[in-house]
């Protein structure tokens, strides 16, 4: 057993652990700041953000604004406090990024220039074309080369490690040697995504399958509002590669099997540039009732993206979704339609934590998707989630490097390290059920797919509680054939797939007891958002029988909920 040990330790090479990374070390440089991710930080999930970062650059807009948009957005389950310090916090890392030399898209005279997106009231997704994320994870990538920041890369954590409530150790697999490695940190920081590849359409890379929420639950971490999985109405069909919201933000339309412009129904002020939610249900309903496109894709119908009538910006302003188009359906958007459906993009939920980025551990602390704070309640805004990498990643590592000022790292707690080892080597690799484990998460995803996607109602909802149920007792009996040390991606996988199989069940639980719509979770038997049962979070805490859901009020500050449309 190899033992590492930082000051500050960081879980995640994203964007928020990459900020986080580089706030710890500025704040003060004497601190060793370690960075474990499972994959090189740059294949992170963070490079595939696309259209915008929500910030207040403008004086004609303002923090109210941004605020307001973030709470309707968010269905009134945001909290507002959080929200209102959230939005103050992101107009600096924009410029803080710029210095660094992030390529921000620019107006003619030279400022940053700002784009129209989803249920925004005001044109401020600041944006880079549309490969926003790529820049700004290069950005904080180099920038993060100028500190003490040890990397390490294709780590695998497997294990949070608590003593008496704090924080101990965090048990990895080097995943080049197969060597089990222990990291201990006066503090801790997760900051390892989402859980979207719970769901098999999904706008996600592969690796992000919701190990920081697993592994925080299965320690005793409470996470929160994790029914609300946002579905972006426009992945393409049939890979579910993101096609930028920005694409209808700067114009495109979308259009049933009859070519009509069938938003103004849904959203008639808003039309395409609803909030994602909307826009994704409106979607749903028309391919149900009969204008959906059957195409040359398999069974998935679709709708189109229009663009034709915008082709003149595509090449400048939506380059990347336009060759995306070309490599991958053979289509040119300037002239021909594309297929889109909603697909998985965001999990709203996560840890339980605030704006602080605290969370039930002293000395651990959360950013990114990996949190819930919440600022995006039942609904993110498009371009209201890397800004969140940004502002609260910077909160995080400061949070981490002040308390690994006035901290030491714990005794290692050598009797759970050792458990944990032996679970590895004794009891995943020699499992010999002859279940497959790359079945059993192509089940879980379907599973996710059919009975808790867009539309939900109680009985699929039970359904997937027994599917995920039985998935569960298979897990038991899997059969890892591969046996190697190098790169062993059966075994990585059979972690990925015991965290998704416990967030399953937390996301099919908490949809099924909120009887209510609300945002991103849509029960066709509960069609109506029901301000006076449920404007509370979801908490769900570990117990060996399941997950125990208990609730907790949203916090008011001025905007009391009222009927949101868009
Ligand atoms: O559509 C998009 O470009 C996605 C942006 C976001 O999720 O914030």
């Amino acid at each position: 057993m190899e033992k590492i040990k930082e000051d500050v330790l960081i879980l995640g090479g994203g964007m928020a652990g990459l900020r986080a990374a580089i706030a710890a070390a500025e704040y003060n440089p004497k601190l060793s700041v370690g960075l474990v991710s499972k994959l090189y930080p740059l294949r992170s999930h963070s490079v595939s953000a696309e259209g915008g970062t929500s910030a207040v650059l403008n004086p004609k807009d303002s923090f109210d604004l941004h605020s307001y948009d973030t709470i309707k957005g968010s269905d009134y389950l945001g909290d507002q406090d959080a929200i209102e310090e959230f939005v103050r916090l992101v107009p600096e890392q924009i410029y803080t990024t710029d210095h660094w030399g992030c390529p921000w898209s620019r107006n003619p005279d030279g400022t940053i220039s700002q784009r129209d997106f989803g249920a925004l009231s005001f044109p401020r997704a600041t944006f880079a074309a549309d490969k926003t994320g790529f820049h700004v994870m290069q950005t904080l990538f180099s920038r993060a080369m100028k500190y003490n920041i040890h990397f390490y890369n294709e780590y695998f954590a497997t294990k949070l490690i608590l003593n008496g409530g704090q924080l101990n150790s965090v048990t990895t697999i080097d995943l080049r040697t197969g060597n089990f490695v222990v990291f201990q940190g006066k503090a801790l920081i997760f900051a390892m995504g989402g859980a979207g590849r719970l769901y098999q359409f999904a706008t996600y890379a592969h690796s992000v399958t919701g190990d920081g929420d697993g592994i925080a639950y299965r320690a005793g971490i409470p996470l929160k509002d994790m029914e609300f999985i946002q579905f972006h109405p426009t992945g393409l069909v049939p890979s579910g590669i993101l096609i930028t919201e920005a694409a209808r933000s700067e114009g495109g339309y979308l259009l049933n099997s009859k070519k009509e412009r069938f938003m103004g129904t849904y959203a008639p002020h808003k039309f395409e540039t609803a909030s994602r939610d909307v826009v994704s249900r409106a979607i749903m309903w028309e391919i149900e009732a009969g204008r959906g496109v059957k195409g040359e894709y398999g069974d998935m119908e679709y709708v189109y993206l229009d663009m034709r009538h915008i082709a003149d910006k595509l090449d400048e302003r939506l380059p990347m979704i336009t060759e995306i188009a070309k490599k991958f359906n053979g289509i040119d958007a300037h002239t021909e339609l594309v297929p889109v459906h909603p697909a998985t993009h965001y999990t709203m939920g996560g840890i339980d934590s605030n704006v602080k980025t605290t969370t039930s551990v002293p000395g651990v602390f959360v950013a990114g998707e990996n949190a819930c704070v919440s600022i995006h309640g039942a609904n993110r805004l498009g371009s209201n989630s890397t800004n969140e990498c940004l502002a609260l990643g910077n909160v995080a590592g400061i949070a981490a490097a002040e308390w690994a000022v006035s901290h030491s790292v714990p005794d290692l707690d050598v009797a759970q390290v050792n458990d944990e080892e032996k679970r590895i080597w004794e009891d995943m690799l020699k499992r010999d059920g002859g279940e497959n484990i790359a079945k059993i998460r192509e089940d879980l995803r379907i599973n996710m797919d059919k009975n808790v996607g867009v539309f939900r109602t109680a009985d699929p909802l039970r359904n997937s509680l027994k599917n995920i149920a039985a998935l569960k007792e298979r897990y038991e009996k899997i059969t890892i054939q591969d046996k190697a040390d190098t790169f062993n991606l059966e075994l990585e996988w059979a972690f990925e797939v015991g965290f998704m199989l416990d967030l399953a069940e937390i996301i099919t639980a908490g949809a099924l007891q909120r009887t209510e719509s609300r945002g991103a979770h849509y029960r066709r038997d509960f069609p109506d958002r029901d301000d006076a049962n449920f404007m509370k979070h979801t908490i769900a805490t570990y117990s060996k029988d399941g997950p125990v859901l208990t609730y907790r009020p949203v916090v008011v500050t001025k905007w009391q909920p009222t009927v949101r449309s868009y």
